[in-house]
């Protein structure tokens, strides 16, 4: 039998904070018959959110061939739905079971790029789109490319989502933490990036790139203009790639804010120096389709040489999953307007964007008012990072601890929180020491994904749970 102690170092080290103990322990009390309500991952159809109807359409046509062409097929399915899936099994002949270009079915890398062009007036070109199983795989392509020797570094935002601090541990890189200013709705700030990145050229790192998350998770930020500017200023100055991760790209609550891609930016201000890897997914927006593993990466300014590396790279895995493929070509070419299926999938996308804006004002608002817990103002994506007090334990003494001691300290204070918030409410968030907080500060991570018949009752729930607790705090000898 294989040995623990000899498996491979770097995966143990690795953690993944959005799965865990105390999802584990949600799990076992489900299974004693509890209500849990699952606030600790974006993923929207497992809290009751519908698959939109036309891409489901789709693709059942495209897996069963022959089902476009039944006879009486018409009264079961829209017309558009119809000739879509005769388009793509006319453009992908050999159908969903077989292998695919390793970037990539053509047709809808030609479709990803229109969509780039659409969205944001710009040129992009088919060959630098690769499709990927979600986001997760196009990260971990950029970052298995860009990993050459232990001391590369990559600085990613604190707080971060934990696929970019695992990726790094799986690979044996290095971690350089940014913090993120939670007084200026969660921006980045350029004077923590000069002092983030000279700490770890003392330190003897590398950096090779920036990860930027935009809108933001844990923190929902939806960055400005001036400050995408700023970031591949500073990227440039420094020669490092950045990663954008663009996933809740659709995901914008806040009235006279947009999503604004790096893509664009990159592209505007003329810089032909930066190499950009830019990431969406199939998972979030309003299609929340995750467990359909579609997404894509586009590169820019990327020399043949490394894109040839990309290419073989991808071409190691063979390709992406096909149905993920195809539900990346309806999210980049949905239902047009005059389309039978436009009024539908209108109407369904609206609700699910309407319904998410309302929840989060929900959430943020009730979650403002509660003493000692602060939420900021919803922005985008799909959570609040939510700040609150502990009051000190007893006979404690943070000042006399080691910076180690002081950080496994308050986590376990953090996880306690969390954990304690699922015994007695059911509800199942993230402690933010997952994603990455300033020392002496405590928070966790909800979503707003509930149904909205659960989310007025969380607040209280919240809210009646954090005073008990603080209180058994202040009371504790
Ligand atoms: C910021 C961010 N990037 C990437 C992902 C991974 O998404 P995918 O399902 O596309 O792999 C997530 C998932 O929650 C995310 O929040």
């Amino acid at each position: 039998m294989i040995k623990p102690e000899n498996l491979n170092s770097k995966l143990k080290k690795a953690s993944y904070a959005v799965r865990g103990a105390i999802v584990d322990r949600a799990a076992q009390l489900e299974t004693e018959g509890r209500k849990i309500v699952y606030c600790n991952i974006g993923n929207p159809q497992a809290l009751k959110q519908k698959p939109l109807t036309f891409p489901r359409q789709v693709l059942s046509l495209v897996e069963y061939p022959e089902l476009p062409d039944r006879p009486g097929i018409e009264k079961f399915y829209p017309a558009d739905a119809i000739e879509r899936a005769r388009h793509i099994l006319k453009c992908c002949p050999n159908g969903l079971g077989a292998y695919t270009h390793s970037a990539g079915m053509p047709f809808i890398r030609k479709a990803v790029a229109e969509f780039i062009t659409r969205r944001d007036g710009i040129p992009a070109s088919a060959e630098n789109i690769f499709l990927t199983d979600g986001a997760s795989k196009g990260v971990q392509a950029a970052m298995t490319l860009l990993t050459n020797n232990e001391n590369d570094g990559f600085m990613i935002p604190i707080p971060q989502y934990p696929l970019y601090s695992a990726t790094i541990a799986l690979y044996g890189a290095k971690q350089v933490n940014y913090y993120l200013d939670e007084q200026n709705s969660w921006q980045l700030n350029e004077e923590e990036l000069k002092k983030s990145y000279a700490a770890a050229v003392k330190k003897g790192i590398n950096p090779v790139a920036i990860v930027v998350i935009n809108p933001g998770n844990p923190t929902g930020a939806i960055l400005s203009e001036e400050n995408i500017k700023m970031v591949l200023r500073f990227a440039r100055e420094h020669k490092l790639a950045v990663l954008a991760d663009e996933v809740y790209q659709e995901n914008v609550y806040a009235p006279g804010m947009k999503f604004i891609s790096f893509a664009k930016v990159l592209h505007e201000t003329g810089d032909i120096d930066t190499t950009l890897f830019s990431f969406h997914s199939v998972s979030k927006g309003f299609l929340g389709e995750c467990g359909q593993r579609g997404g894509y990466m586009e590169v820019r300014n990327m020399p043949k040489e490394a894109y040839a590396e990309l290419m073989k790279l991808q071409s190691i895995g063979l390709c992406s999953n096909s149905a993920g493929q195809i539900i990346t070509y309806i999210m980049v070419e949905p239902p047009k307007e005059g389309e039978p299926s436009y009024p539908l999938y209108r109407q369904e996308r609206d609700t699910i964007l309407q319904n998410l804006k309302k929840k989060a004002e929900m959430l943020y608002g009730g979650i403002n008012e509660i003493e000692g817990m602060k939420a900021g103002t919803p922005q985008g994506a799909m959570y609040a990072f939510v700040r609150f007090d502990l009051p000190e334990e007893p006979g404690r003494n943070i000042s006399e601890m080691s910076e180690e001691e002081r950080l496994a300290y308050e986590s376990r204070r953090n996880m306690d929180y969390c954990m304690a918030l699922l015994e007695e409410t059911g509800i199942c968030v993230v402690p933010g020491a997952g994603f990455g907080q300033i020392p002496g500060t405590f928070h966790f991570r909800t979503t707003f994904l509930p149904p909205m018949e659960d989310m007025a009752g969380l607040v209280e729930k919240i809210k009646a749970f954090n005073r008990k607790y603080t209180e058994m705090l202040k009371n504790r000898k």
